[in-house]
């Protein structure tokens, strides 16, 4: 099983040798090892890289790429190439610039083909994806708020397509469960005694959920 976690972060402030989201995608790999130690899993993280907005060039019409944006390009293979996706973003009014360019670009990506012709179907449909956000302060009620925030703009993005054309869909949002459909979140990273409390509970359990749901698809 091949596992990309992309860090959705941007933080380069001073003092910084880690981010939260950096440090939640460790976590992602440590409890995928538990169960499955032979997964390959991958963190990518968004800082490392130069990205464009999409220009509506639509060129990608015909090369289903980006032909502005290499470094774009580089991740959407890595995207392509892997069984299960997270996606991990932090609260930043209200998602990271470069995860909104790579949404705009996936989304051309598909869609002027798609448009052209209704039978067009992406290179890969369907890869699982758990969507985990986070920010500075949130507990409890602002737990609901990164939700509204955070994971809807992302998880909406992955499924407001009509039900009819879910097959032409690259990604696919996995929930946790009826009360938290759009992925999770998950408290500061540097409250240990929350995040435990958590770990033990929603943490553990979605990150397995992404993993069988790939596994059921593979
Ligand atoms: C532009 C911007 C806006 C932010 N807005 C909020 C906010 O409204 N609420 C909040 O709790 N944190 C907010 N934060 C703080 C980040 O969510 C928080 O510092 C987070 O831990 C950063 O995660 P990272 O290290 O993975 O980038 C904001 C940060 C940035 C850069």
């Amino acid at each position: 099983v091949k596992v990309l976690c992309i860090s959705a972060s941007n933080n380069f402030k001073e003092g910084i040798k880690e981010t939260s989201s950096f440090i939640i995608c460790k976590r992602i790999v440590d409890e995928i090892k538990k169960k499955t130690p032979q997964a390959d899993c991958h963190v990518l993280e968004l800082k490392d890289y130069t990205l464009n907005p999409c220009t509506n060039c639509v060129k990608c019409l015909n090369s289903s790429r980006c032909v502005i944006d290499d470094m774009f390009n580089e991740i959407y293979e890595k995207i392509l190439d892997c069984d299960a996706l997270f996606i991990v973003s932090p609260h930043y009014a209200p998602i990271p610039a470069k995860l909104c360019m790579i949404m705009e670009k996936m989304e051309s990506i598909w869609f002027h083909p798609w448009l052209k012709d209704n039978s067009y179907r992406p290179e890969i449909v369907g890869i699982p994806t758990g969507v985990i956000s986070h920010g500075g302060i949130g507990k409890e009620g602002g737990l609901r708020e990164y939700e509204r925030v955070v994971n809807y703009p992302i998880a909406n993005w992955l499924f407001t397509i009509p039900k009819s054309h879910e097959d032409t869909r690259q990604l696919k949002l996995i929930e946790f469960d009826d009360d938290w459909k759009y992925g999770i979140n998950v408290p500061p990273v540097l409250d240990f005694e929350e995040w435990s409390k958590l770990q033990a509970s929603i943490f553990g359990s979605y990150v397995d959920k992404v993993i069988q749901s790939c596994n059921s698809t593979i």
